[in-house]
């Protein structure tokens, strides 16, 4: 690890700084290629808004970085007690002693991690060398590579008039069953996935009778213009028909049908050759080639 010159100070962030200051910073480096992490976001209004949502709180995770006056560096991270893991958000650093200041918010925001965190993740573009090589360096190794794919409302004419059903309770117990066989170890559990049903959060299925063929689960946040599906899963038996087309052509009719929403993206595995063909299929472009690298703690 480097050492931190001493012209360099390190500080914790304040409540008000998390959107003057935190979240502006983030959204602006988090553009770039070269410096992109995952779980950032790319305007200063959404990293507010993922920020507010963090827990705990930022002003208890985030070690910010300062030459004089000037920030040059954060990291913080979020958690979940149920997967017992952090997600690194950073590091982000504006300045040529990268690596300095890398190694010294890295060291400053470990002893901040709750007692349930057993696993740290950073997930970033494989084109920002500078965090892979800090990765390495820090001990993570790779947990695999994805895509981060856009479509945007102009592709929607390309794209098959498909509709889907709204779920109902007589196959909530199949979806999460379904789900359950597919993501044991999800960030949502099919449980949350039924919580979280609302205007914005839409649960379309595939039914033949008592079965459940298949389900997509898509979001909107209007006030952001974007939409996201965040999983598509077609039952084992019912795969190469059609459906899981079906399904993501009806949950891209269903983003769109917002006039304010004019992109979606979602997070295919890159090694998943069936989900990353049907989405490029449909008109899916790769925005950005992703890696998570993990390391245990303790
Ligand atoms: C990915 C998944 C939803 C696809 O569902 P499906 O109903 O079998 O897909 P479709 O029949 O609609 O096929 C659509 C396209 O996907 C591709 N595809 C589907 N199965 C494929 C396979 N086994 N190998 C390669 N490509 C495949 C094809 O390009 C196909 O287009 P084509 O008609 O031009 O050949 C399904 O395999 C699944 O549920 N997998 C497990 C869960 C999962 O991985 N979800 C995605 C997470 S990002």
């Amino acid at each position: 690890m480097s050492p931190l010159p001493e012209k360099f100070t390190l500080r914790p962030v304040s409540p008000e700084q998390v959107t003057t200051v935190l979240a502006p910073f983030l959204a602006r480096l988090n553009r770039e290629p070269e410096r992109h992490i995952g779980y950032c976001d790319d305007t200063p209004e959404m990293m507010v808004d993922t920020l507010g949502r963090m827990s705990p709180v930022p002003v208890d995770t985030f070690r910010l970085a300062f030459e004089g006056e000037r920030l040059v560096g954060a990291l913080g991270f979020d958690t979940d007690a149920r997967l017992g893991r952090a997600w690194l958000f950073g590091p982000q650093v504006e300045h040529e002693a990268w690596h300095a200041v890398a190694d010294a918010l890295f060291t400053a925001v470990c002893p901040l991690l709750p007692e349930h965190v057993r696993e740290l993740e950073l997930y970033y573009d494989v084109r920002n060398t500078r965090c892979h090589e800090a990765a390495v360096r820090w001990g993570f190794t790779s947990a695999g590579d994805s895509y981060v794919l856009r479509f945007e409302r102009d592709g929607m004419t390309g794209v098959p008039h498909e509709t889907a059903e709204s779920l109902t309770p007589a196959h909530h117990d199949a979806l999460k069953v379904l789900h359950h066989e597919l993501w044991p170890v999800s960030w949502l559990t099919g449980e949350q996935l039924l919580e979280k049903q609302d205007e914005n959060h839409r649960l379309l299925v595939l039914t033949e009778g008592p079965e459940l063929l298949g389900y997509v689960f898509a979001k909107v946040q209007p006030e952001f213009g974007e939409g996201f599906i965040e999983h598509v899963a077609v039952a084992e038996r019912a795969r190469g028909r059609g459906l899981g087309r079906k399904l993501v052509a009806a949950a891209l009719r269903w983003m769109f049908s917002w006039d304010e929403v004019k992109v979606t993206h979602l997070v295919a595995r890159a090694e998943n050759e069936p989900a990353v063909r049907l989405y490029r299929g449909l008109g899916y472009q790769v925005l950005h080639p992703m890696r998570a690298a993990r390391r245990p703690i303790g």
